[in-house]
């Protein structure tokens, strides 16, 4: 299966799914990565494991229609089986989610902390338990279906920096083995539930 990956940042979930995709046998290949601004991290683990890299920034269009026929017109040139977003921080438009399945992963167990801020959302609310979700991207905020979460415990004493790295600890297992078992064995979706395979 042919994955285009979006980031926006340091792009360790990235990293993961390249580490992954090395072995023939996790079943995928990511065939290129997109971003939304440059001089990230993400894109240059990209370079390093040469996988093609574009950018595009909504600054650059006039509007965000435009900008969303821009980025789905990227994609698409990869033909992706399935579009992943890793820490893309920008919410993608009809354009791309009418043409391709999208999955994202986000640093909460939704639907608690939705948002950009889902790590100091849940630090904030004072909850001792939190954790990560794969989903299946619709056209709202961290709405989609839910594919897989993983529990992640809050220490005394976290920080938004702590907790958010003993979060991507997890998370970027969590990501890999959804992604893989999605590509391996397909999904199915009835109304909100979502089922791996055949
Ligand atoms: C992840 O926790 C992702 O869920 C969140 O930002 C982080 C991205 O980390 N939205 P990285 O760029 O993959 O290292």
């Amino acid at each position: 299966a042919r994955l285009v990956v979006l980031v926006s940042g340091s792009g360790t979930n990235l990293q993961a799914l390249l580490d992954a995709t090395a072995d023939r046998s996790y079943g995928a290949q990511v065939v290129a990565v997109g971003a939304d601004r440059s001089g990230i991290e993400g894109l240059a683990r990209a370079e390093r494991a040469g996988v093609p890299t574009f950018v595009e920034r909504l600054d650059d269009y006039p509007d965000r229609a435009s900008w969303d026929a821009a980025i789905a017109e990227r994609i698409a040139a990869y033909r992706p089986d399935l579009v992943v977003c890793a820490g893309f921080m920008k919410i993608l438009g009809a354009p791309t989610l009418r043409a391709f399945p999208v999955v994202n992963t986000h640093p909460a167990l939704l639907p608690a902390f939705p948002g950009a801020h889902g790590v100091r959302d849940a630090l904030e609310y004072g909850v001792r338990v939190t954790g990560c979700t794969v989903m299946l991207v619709d056209e709202g905020v961290d709405t989609g279906p839910i594919i897989a979460q993983e529990a992640v415990r809050v220490y005394d004493g976290d920080d938004e920096h702590t907790l958010h790295e003993r979060i991507k600890s997890v998370e970027r297992g969590l990501l890999v083995d959804t992604v893989g078992r999605m590509v391996r064995h397909g999904w199915t979706v009835t109304g909100r539930k979502v089922r791996l395979g055949p």
